[in-house]
């Protein structure tokens, strides 16, 4: 194992609560219920990419030009911009900084593979920058999540081969991405949702280089 690819929102801070409230307000405005289950189905998954499933959901589709959709996107993205500016590194999730500082000690590379397009100003408020060697640019990928790219290009980010890595999720499409890259994945949250990972864990908090190595282990002998 030589590179750690990890996603942003729900795994190194809890955001995923605030673009649920954003996409919820916005869809309350289009007449479209965004509720907790649902807002499942769109963790992980890009800013345009969830306001298609939201107009799919309320069965409006073929409703918003691609200019109006645009519009939706920059003002859900506003709302979700005020709800996090009071973010500071206390907002980090438990068991993220020390697992950073097992990673940094062991000279593992770590790699930012979000789908979101505000994970350096995340990353800025947080002040966790420079525990990452580099972040993937979610807008330089042809497909995002659940499709692999973004966690290949992780990898090549970090100059290994997808074997050699292993990814952090919270999300569905985020899990189902790792794998679809043939890359060992670690997963926080409902083993119900993400049971497609190699291991999954309640919380942040029981992540360790330890399990890390361990479930890439199993990865690798499941081949
Ligand atoms: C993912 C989130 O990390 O980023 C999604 O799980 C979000 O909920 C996506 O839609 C895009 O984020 P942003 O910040 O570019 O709107
Ligand atoms: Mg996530």
């Amino acid at each position: 194992m030589k590179a750690v690819l990890f996603d942003l929102d729900g795994v190194i801070t809890d955001t995923a609560k605030f673009h649920f409230l954003a996409w919820r307000e916005l869809g309350a405005e289009l007449g479209i219920e965004v509720d907790e289950k649902f807002n499942e189905e769109l963790k992980g998954v890009s800013r345009l990419d969830s306001l298609e499933r939201i107009l799919a959901q309320g069965g409006v589709s073929d409703k918003y030009s691609p200019a109006e959709k645009e519009t939706l996107c920059t003002k859900k993205n506003e709302h979700y911009l005020e709800l996090i500016q009071e973010m500071t590194p206390d907002d980090i999730l438990p068991g993220i900084l020390p697992l950073l500082e097992e990673l940094r000690a062991a000279e593992l590379k770590t790699i930012i593979t979000s789908a979101s397009k505000n994970a350096p100003g995340i990353l800025a408020l947080l002040q966790v920058r420079d525990y990452f060697d580099d972040i993937v640019d979610p807008a330089t990928v042809a497909a995002g999540k659940p499709a692999p790219d973004i966690f290949l290009a992780g990898a090549s980010l970090a100059g290994v081969q997808p074997a050699d890595c292993i990814g952090v999720e919270d999300a569905a499409s985020g899990v189902e991405a790792i794998k679809a890259a043939a890359i060992a994945a670690v997963a926080v949250g409902d083993e119900r949702v993400l049971w497609l990972a190699d291991h999954v864990l309640p919380s942040t908090a029981n992540l360790s280089l330890a399990v890390l190595r361990r479930t890439w282990m199993k990865a690798k002998a499941n081949g």
